[in-house]
């Protein structure tokens, strides 16, 4: 049974061919989930994947369903167990969002049809396959490109490290605090990975997109990271040291003026908005590609 936990749940064919479905798929509605129930289960905040999910979902002739823990009977006598094995007669797939990745993998074992990681608290596979499509979209291909990213270790960043690493020709630095790496190491012991900790022009003039996200992410339990991760704000003057083709790319929610400047978010570098319509582009790949 497919499902996509992590980006490491795929070969290098499975993320290639999630890429050229969403490119044929781009501006189509098709019959490809007819008849399929889809359920969604956010337990955390989404504007991106879940209205990406349900718009993709409805143009490729498939049913969301909305579903909330608040109502259901898990909240009175039903283990977390039985719930997933029961939603399992009546839905397709499933998209989750939560809070802890092991209950992503309790939910896998139980529910026996695919599971969509909407994000967790370390990893969030939709973003960075989607991230993919766009420098893909954007540079034709994405032979050599170089990704330089600004901040915190996080979800977004393991998974887009997972991609990097599958489909080997992508560059990835990261500006990052010391002691937030020794903290992290074990979990981005990623080969072909470049620390630095400190800002360095000659790899940002060499770099195609600056990436960064939010400093304290919606899972993080204190908000300490953000003193230690101002000096890597992405400002007019870290963008100022790339080159003239180099793109601004940020997941959203944006915390402005934290690690990014308004000026760079709004400026004439900045795609995040295409980055984030793309989001509902990638995740008809992702349907087709599970539902095959
Ligand atoms: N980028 C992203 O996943 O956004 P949402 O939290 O709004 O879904
Ligand atoms: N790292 C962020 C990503 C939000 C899409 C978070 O987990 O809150």
């Amino acid at each position: 049974m497919k499902s996509l936990l992590n980006v490491s749940d795929l070969s290098k064919d499975d993320l290639n061919s999630i890429l050229s479905f969403a490119f044929e798929l781009k501006e189509t509605s098709s019959n490809t989930l007819q008849n399929l129930n889809i359920g969604m289960l956010f337990e955390k905040y989404s504007t991106r994947t879940r209205l990406s999910f349900h718009t993709a979902i409805c143009a490729l002739g498939g049913e969301p369903i909305k579903l909330d823990f608040e109502e259901m009977n898990i909240k009175r006598v039903e283990s977390f167990e039985d719930t997933f094995e029961i939603l399992s007669c009546y839905l397709d797939m499933i998209v989750y969002r939560t809070d802890d990745h092991k209950k992503l993998e309790i939910a896998k074992k139980y529910f026996k049809k695919p599971i969509i990681n909407g994000l967790s608290d370390y990893s969030h596979p939709c973003q960075a396959i989607s991230d993919i499509f766009t420098l893909k979209e954007y540079f034709d291909n994405l032979d050599e490109i170089t990704i330089s990213w600004f901040g915190d270790l996080n979800n977004v960043l393991f998974s887009l490290c997972e991609a990097a690493q599958l489909l080997g020709n992508i560059n990835l630095n990261i500006f990052t605090d010391e002691n937030i790496y020794k903290e992290k190491r074990d979990i981005f012991s990623f080969k072909n990975l470049n620390f630095y900790f400190d800002i360095n022009s000659d790899i940002l003039s060499k770099s195609n997109c600056v990436m960064t996200d939010v400093y304290t992410s919606m899972n993080d339990k204190d908000e300490s990271k953000e003193n230690l991760l101002k000096k890597f704000q992405v400002n007019s003057k870290i963008m100022s040291q790339t080159n003239e083709k180099t793109i601004f790319m940020h997941c959203l929610p944006a915390n402005i003026g934290s690690e990014v400047t308004k000026e760079v978010i709004k400026g004439n570098k900045s795609i995040v908005k295409k980055q984030a319509y793309n989001r509902m582009l990638a995740q008809k790949g992702i349907l087709k590609w599970l539902n095959i």
